[in-house]
């Protein structure tokens, strides 16, 4: 998921995102375009002995960061299985005043999901302007339960289970949806999605600009 930039120098890369140091041996990976097969598969779970999965995680940081990504999965780098990223702290280290305390998660939450798997959904419905880094410069509102209940392994494979709400409950439920093969778009009236088409045929085609890295189906 992406966050909305506030300013043209907002939408820059460093070699720090956040305050937060990055390893030097990380790379940036080319995120998958929308209409590439791999979004649209069901990700398999991994085992601890999955190969250079360290390295991966902290690839999937640099691309996320790099991108203004607040959550990554890992379909998006094009390999089908259960991971993926969320940072929700850059929400809030990014939020003007006059919208502090606007979401129940602050100050939000920094973590790495492996073979998740959501246990509950409950709570009201809200609406929440989302955008996709497989799916550029598209935001729509989309409809989602106030609070997510997953059960996952962290990057040492210790499992966890806990609750979510707010905006990191937001984010852990479009991304979970990657890892499902789904896509935001998905909870969009026909008629939206009608006419979003030609937009989501160009970013196929690789027919848009796009300040991060991506690879495009054809
Ligand atoms: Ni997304």
């Amino acid at each position: 998921m992406r966050r909305e930039a506030k300013n043209a120098a907002d939408s820059g890369f460093s070699n720090t995102f956040a305050g937060k140091e990055l390893n030097f041996t990380s790379m940036i990976l080319p995120i998958v375009a929308y209409g590439d097969p791999v979004l649209r598969t069901v990700a398999a779970d991994i085992t601890p002995d999955y190969p250079g999965l360290t390295k991966l995680i902290e690839d999937m940081w640099e691309t996320m960061y790099a991108s203004n990504g607040v959550g990554l999965a890992a379909p998006q780098i094009n390999r089908n299985i259960r991971l993926f990223v969320i940072d929700s702290e850059q929400i809030f280290n990014n939020q003007d005043d006059e919208d502090k305390g606007m979401y129940p998660d602050e100050p939000g939450h920094r973590l790495v999901f492996i073979n998740a798997h959501i246990v509950a959904l409950d709570g009201k419905e809200w609406p929440y302007n989302e955008g996709c880094l497989s799916i550029p410069k598209i935001r729509e509102d989309v409809m989602r339960p106030s609070q997510v209940t997953i059960a996952w392994v962290d990057e040492n494979f210790t499992p966890h289970t806990a609750s979510f709400n707010g905006i990191t409950g937001r984010i852990i439920q479009h991304e979970y949806d990657h890892i499902e093969g789904k896509l935001f778009i998905d909870y969009l009236k026909p008629l939206k999605r009608k006419l979003l088409k030609g937009k989501l045929d160009d970013i196929t085609k690789g027919k848009i600009k796009v300040d991060y890295k991506m690879a495009f189906p054809r």
